[in-house]
């Protein structure tokens, strides 16, 4: 019987949106920023939100992570839907990590006291936590740079920072904002390859916002593909490579013809845009 219950609770996706729509209100214009949208992610998914500029990918994330209200619609975390018309709880607040495009390090403080920020913020500034930073700065290579200003550190380094500082507080799921955008290519595809072997480690739930087809295909189970105006769910490619992923498969027929078929989705015109 109690494995019976356990298999039903593995079934509950870990987010789902539920027919969401966000229209903003300027002075000047009336926008649909995200028009009916659905997607469900299951427990230990890595999926991929891919469209271009404006079409509503930063938007979403805003709402899952409770900054803004959707206007419609419902989103669910563990089954449960989200209460928006307040400030989510601790215990909602705990199970997400941001990672955004610019770390944002406050300047004033080392990467160590950066990145343990968000235990002070949590409660919980633990030996055990932060025996835990340790180690995820460890696993990142940051060593070197712990106890360093962020000044004095390089771009990559203050990326993996905002990596390590999105997660120490052990949350379930990691909602990241075109993370590696501002890096280059090189840099960002070993960042690629770093995230891929935390997120096995730990068993995490991502969703991966970004506007690289490639590294959507390179990393994701699933690539949710946008459209603007409104800003809305073109279709959902499931991406069928094996795992472990490795930077040698870019170049395989196969890969190549699911990034063939994304640029296909997203559109000539819309494509120039994102360039
Ligand atoms: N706070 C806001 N007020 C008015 N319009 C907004 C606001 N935030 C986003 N938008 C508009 O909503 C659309 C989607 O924006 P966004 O989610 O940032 O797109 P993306 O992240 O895909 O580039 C854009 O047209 C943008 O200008
Ligand atoms: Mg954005």
């Amino acid at each position: 019987m109690e494995e019976l219950v356990q298999k039903e609770v593995q079934t509950i996706p870990k987010i789902v949106f539920e027919n969401i729509n966000k229209v903003f209100h300027t002075r000047k214009q009336t926008i649909v920023a995200v028009k009916d949208y659905d997607m469900q992610v299951d427990q230990g998914d890595f999926v991929s939100i891919i469209g271009p500029s404006g079409c509503g990918k930063s938007t979403l994330i805003r709402m899952l992570n409770g900054i803004i209200q959707p206007t419609s619609g419902r989103m669910l975390l563990d089954g449960i839907p989200l209460d928006t018309s307040k400030p989510y709880s601790q215990e909602t607040l705990r199970k997400m990590g941001f990672i955004f495009q610019q770390p944002n390090m406050l300047p004033w403080y080392t990467i160590r006291q950066n990145i343990t920020l968000p235990l002070k913020i949590f409660g919980l500034d633990t030996p055990e936590y932060q025996e835990y930073a340790d180690e995820l700065i460890s696993v990142t290579g940051l060593q070197k740079f712990a106890d360093s200003y962020p000044i004095e550190a390089s771009g990559g380094a203050l990326q993996r920072a905002g990596v390590v500082r999105a997660m120490v507080h052990k949350p379930e799921i990691l909602l990241m904002d075109e993370p590696f955008g501002a890096l280059d290519e090189m840099l960002r595809e070993q960042l690629n390859m770093e995230l891929l072997s935390i997120w096995k480690r730990l068993n995490i739930t991502i969703i991966f916002i970004t506007h690289n087809v490639e590294e959507a295909v390179l990393l994701s189970n699933s690539i949710y593909v946008m459209a603007t105006e409104p800003g809305r769910l073109v279709e959902k490619v499931d991406i069928d490579l094996p795992r472990p992923r490795s930077l040698e498969m870019i170049t395989q027929p196969r890969f190549v013809s699911y990034t063939q078929r994304l640029v296909d989705l997203i559109g000539s015109v819309e494509l120039r845009q994102i360039k």
